[in-house]
């Protein structure tokens, strides 16, 4: 436990969403703290959609050095920051803030992690069809990284074409890419989808019985899926896919690879040594 080591120089980092009971984000960054000897401790702090303005300037007062930001303030955090880097502004979401003299500044990792994850699976988004499932915080991170790697076209999905339009128009904003939007009841009718990545909250929580995906036949021509849902480890959604014969990347190496990215930005550091981190994590999330 690392309670015994909290003393007034302890650095205080965290994670703001709603819920946050299934977060395995403490568990990475306090075993980073640990295995590179500094002196922090990862929280995590439930906070409602009504109550995120007051609870990022409280973070503020107290000196919050960083927090990471998830499930649903990952775009309506913006406006209560002083300012995006370069990429969040990009993607128009943020799931990293910084605490700076001027106030938080945003981030964004989750593309990092997405990237990151899709590279150590040997899977490249270049020249692929891409279809990215939702039209939320992650999709917008999703679509960017997709956009960025080169893909050939690239898929938005969702129930509400409005969402999907809004993370198309982001996109070409800042890429020259091939960007079309389609109703989720429609996804069968995409051709040739190559690499999926699954966004929604479909298959978490109270929706884990359920799939966005209903006809089954759409995995025939799909070579690789991820779903952004770590917990469960595998989603209904990967369990069709793999039926069908699908290579399935569940959340959990992004969210390593995203949590890491964090750290990097809050503490200025290089975290090193990786793949032992992943493994180990990998042992602790698998048991
Ligand atoms: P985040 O910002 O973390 O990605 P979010 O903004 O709440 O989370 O996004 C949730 C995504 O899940 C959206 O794409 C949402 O679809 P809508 O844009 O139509 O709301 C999708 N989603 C949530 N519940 C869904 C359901 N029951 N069926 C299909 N899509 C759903």
């Amino acid at each position: 436990m690392i309670c015994d080591k909290i003393n007034g120089h302890t650095k205080v980092i965290g994670i703001i969403g709603s819920p946050i009971t299934h977060t395995f984000s403490p568990i990475i960054h306090n075993s980073i703290s640990k295995s590179i000897g500094l002196n922090a401790v990862y929280v995590p702090f439930n906070v409602d959609e009504e109550n995120l303005e007051s609870a990022v300037k409280g973070a503020y007062s107290l000196n919050i050095e960083g927090l990471n930001v998830t499930m649903p303030h990952k775009k309506n955090i913006i406006d209560k920051l002083h300012s995006l880097d370069n990429m969040a502004e990009k993607i128009g979401a943020v799931n990293t803030i910084k605490y700076t003299q001027k106030g938080y500044i945003g981030y964004n990792t989750d593309y990092i992690g997405i990237n990151n994850a899709f590279l150590n699976n040997g899977v490249y988004l270049e020249n692929k069809n891409v279809v990215i499932i939702g039209a939320g915080g992650g999709a917008y991170s999703a679509t960017i990284n997709a956009a960025q790697s080169g893909a050939k076209k690239i898929y938005v999905v969702n129930r509400t074409m409005k969402n999907s339009y809004n993370v198309a128009q982001q996109a070409n904003k800042y890429y020259n890419v091939d960007i079309e939007t389609v109703e989720l009841n429609e996804i069968n009718s995409i051709k040739e989808p190559n690499i999926v990545v699954q966004t929604t909250s479909v298959g978490f929580s109270h929706l884990s019985n359920q799939s966005p995906v209903k006809d089954c036949t759409f995995w025939w021509n799909v070579e690789t899926v991820m779903d952004i849902i770590y917990n469960p480890s595998e989603t209904k959604l990967l369990k069709d896919a793999k039926k069908e014969g699908v290579k399935c990347i569940n959340g959990f190496e992004m969210l390593v690879f995203q949590a890491i990215a964090s750290y990097e930005i809050w503490f200025d550091v290089k975290v090193k040594e990786v793949n032992k981190i992943l493994m180990s994590l990998r042992d602790y999330y698998e048991s």
